[in-house]
């Protein structure tokens, strides 16, 4: 981690490729072969998953956005009088911006986006600099799942730390729990945590969701593929896998998947990795919620679950959690 002239963090571009390394290694030597979603989102990919948001079939985004755009002077009545908003895996930023509007100059001390991304995160930044010139923005470019390094705050602004979008589905529960616990520490005794929920509902609107018709979920997903081809001289016929999505209603939980066409070895770092006709890679995991399970999480994260928005379908919901 290096501290950059405008107090920015970054970490650099060598150790994001020993850990990515790292990971492909242990990840593709284990029996049931996987990858972290985390690695799913270098440009390109950020870039594809702002694509999916703009799918039909994609209604995480959208559900969400409506909750904001029609909630967000009521949801952000019960945060302090000066806020910083920081937001762990920021991506484009477009929610929060909402938030930093209804908050203004007068109560947003500053907005922390921290994202793995690093280009991803700049141009975040500077489009956001340019839209709210009046806001201070200090970027992190940070594994929010690895470290939670945030810049030293002014004495009376309370932390807001918001997280929406779903993300939290990418965890699986004991990590989802330890994250939110990790949360909880960094906002402190005033502060907030803001989560957006993907909510359990009917398998084929979720099925869909993962499945769109017109093949951008599946280029996203193979794009970890494409990423490791360039970044860690890989040799894979990204045409030689399958996306695999499917909803599992007794877990709550999306898996997608890589699927092996072809008994076949790819070479990723100079090591061999084999894999037998239809054998997958699980790329990701995204678990849905209740409003029950969102409490249970929260409780044992030290947290209690104060309030709870749900678009007009209860398809996603944004939840305020304060700790106990
Ligand atoms: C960014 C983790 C919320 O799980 O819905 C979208 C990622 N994966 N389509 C999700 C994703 C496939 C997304 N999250």
């Amino acid at each position: 981690m290096t501290l950059q002239m405008d107090g920015s963090l970054l970490p650099s571009a060598s150790v994001t490729h020993q850990r990515f390394a790292r990971d492909v290694f242990a990840g593709l030597g284990a029996p049931q072969k996987t990858l972290s979603p985390k690695w799913l989102y270098d440009r390109a990919g950020s870039l594809l998953f702002d694509s999916i948001c703009e799918l039909p079939e994609y209604y995480v985004t959208r559900a969400e956005l409506s909750i904001v755009q029609r909630r967000r002077r009521e949801i952000a009545a019960a945060w302090g009088a000066r806020v910083r908003m920081v937001e762990p895996g920021a991506g484009s930023g477009t929610k929060t911006r909402l938030f930093l509007g209804e908050l203004g100059a007068l109560r947003c001390s500053s907005y922390v986006p921290m994202d793995i991304a690093r280009e991803h995160l700049a141009q975040t930044t500077s489009r956001m600099r340019a839209e709210l010139p009046w806001l201070r923005i200090v970027p992190v470019c940070a594994d929010f799942t690895a470290e939670l390094p945030l810049p030293p705050s002014d004495e009376d602004s309370c932390n807001v730390i918001y997280f929406p979008g779903s993300t939290i589905g990418n965890l699986d529960p004991p990590d989802a729990e330890h994250l939110l616990l990790r949360f909880g520490v960094a906002a402190g005794p005033r502060g907030v945590v803001v989560l957006g929920v993907d909510m359990k509902k009917e398998p084929a609107t979720i099925h869909a969701a993962y499945n769109d018709a017109s093949g951008v979920t599946a280029a996203f997903n193979k794009n970890v593929l494409v990423r490791m081809n360039r970044e860690l001289e890989g040799d894979i016929d990204v045409d030689a896998f399958d996306h695999y999505a499917f909803y599992e209603p007794t877990i709550g939980r999306i898996e997608m998947h890589l699927v092996s066409r072809k008994r076949q070895t790819i070479s990723v770092a100079g090591r061999k990795f084999s894999f037998v006709e239809g054998e997958s890679i699980r790329t990701e995991c995204s678990y849905k919620y209740d409003l029950v399970t969102v409490e249970r999480l929260a409780h044992k994260a030290g947290l209690s679950l104060v309030n709870a928005w749900l678009d007009e379908q209860r398809r996603v919901a944004v939840v305020e959690l304060r700790p106990v």
